[in-house]
């Protein structure tokens, strides 16, 4: 091998078994729970990644080009200003919009290693390799983990960027989301920085379309969950039984999406032993999505230890970056 030659390292924190006990551990309280909920991680194997990746293209889904828009007008100064030379990047998934920071870095002569960080090892590990080639001479170590409860497992040697990008942030509670930033600030040290994007609270049209798109293909992500659940836990759900519901709750400033029974039905999980019952119309919470306001997430990061360095949205407003110092 060459020294110009990219390296490849993939770690595997989530074997089988422990994601065979975190989704029965996780569907086993969220479907005795009332009201019924599942986390939001488990949409993401390969087709639910394959979905979201869709959904990055919808007319209606603004983050992700928001977010392109922002990188692409500052990444040169965010890497300026962060002079890191390794970046983590949490749910990194295809790290389609990670190529312009991986750019910034190495145009500022910092670069050396970027780890990709997410659940789903099929996309992890494309992603590695895509950027791998694409980036000669970079050290590629993709941690295969679950970012809120494996963030001690992530490299600690380098100055550091870690990127928490696409508005994921807003898939916690504010109680979790402030536990999360103390250990991002907890794992970094001083100069290391911490790179968040975040949605916006903007008009509730939008907010809603973009959760409930035309074509259809949030239904069907939505409904992933389901198809998840069947295949890894043996149970017998009917996605198609469940209708998509995505509304806007003004007073939490979130997005929840729900999947509503459509009629009333026992559906039996094999792999953890138990029947569940629906009733028409009952609605399981699969997804919240927060929106923020700079001015929020300004208080919060410095709250859980940070300095604001640059706080930065599209023209719109609708999206924002945040670089933050620790
Ligand atoms: C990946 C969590 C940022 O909340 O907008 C997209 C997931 N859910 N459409 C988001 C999602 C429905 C997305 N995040």
């Amino acid at each position: 091998m060459t020294v110009s030659q990219s390296t490849v390292h993939v770690l595997n924190h989530l074997d089988r078994d422990y994601l065979r006990q975190a989704l029965e551990r996780d569907v086993r309280t969220g479907l005795t729970a009332s009201p019924k909920w599942l986390p939001p991680k488990w949409f993401y194997d390969a087709a639910g990644s394959e979905l979201f990746s869709r959904i990055t293209r919808l007319p209606e889904y603004y983050p992700t080009r928001r977010e392109l828009a922002i990188l692409r007008a500052r990444a040169t100064d965010l890497a300026a200003a962060s002079r890191a030379d390794t970046l983590v990047e949490l749910g990194s998934g295809t790290s389609e919009k990670t190529e312009l920071l991986l750019e910034a870095l190495a145009s500022a002569g910092t670069l050396r290693a970027y780890t990709p960080v997410d659940v789903d090892a099929v996309t992890l590990e494309a992603a590695a390799r895509r950027l791998a080639g694409r980036f000669p001479g970079l050290d590629v170590r993709a941690v295969c983990a679950d970012f809120e409860r494996h963030l001690g497992l992530l490299p600690r040697t380098g100055r550091r960027m870690v990127a928490f990008l696409g508005g994921t942030i807003g898939n916690l509670e504010p109680a979790a989301r402030r536990v999360f930033m103390k250990e991002v600030r907890a794992t970094l040290r001083r100069g290391d920085t911490f790179l968040l994007g975040a949605d916006l609270v903007k008009d509730t049209g939008r907010l809603v379309a973009a959760y409930d798109d035309s074509a259809g293909v949030t239904a069907a992500f939505n409904r992933n969950v389901l198809k998840v659940v069947n295949r890894e836990l043996r149970a017998d759900f009917e996605p198609e039984a469940f209708e998509h519901v995505a509304l806007y709750d003004e007073r939490h400033e979130w997005i929840e999406m729900r999947l509503r029974a459509t009629r009333d039905m026992r559906v039996r999980i094999e792999g953890l032993g138990m029947t569940v019952s629906f009733a028409e119309g009952e609605e399981t919470r699969t997804e919240i999505s927060a929106k923020f306001r700079v001015e929020g997430l300004r208080r919060e990061l410095a709250a859980a230890g940070f300095r604001i360095r640059r706080a930065y949205t599209d023209p719109d407003g609708d999206f924002a970056l945040i670089l933050a110092e620790a």
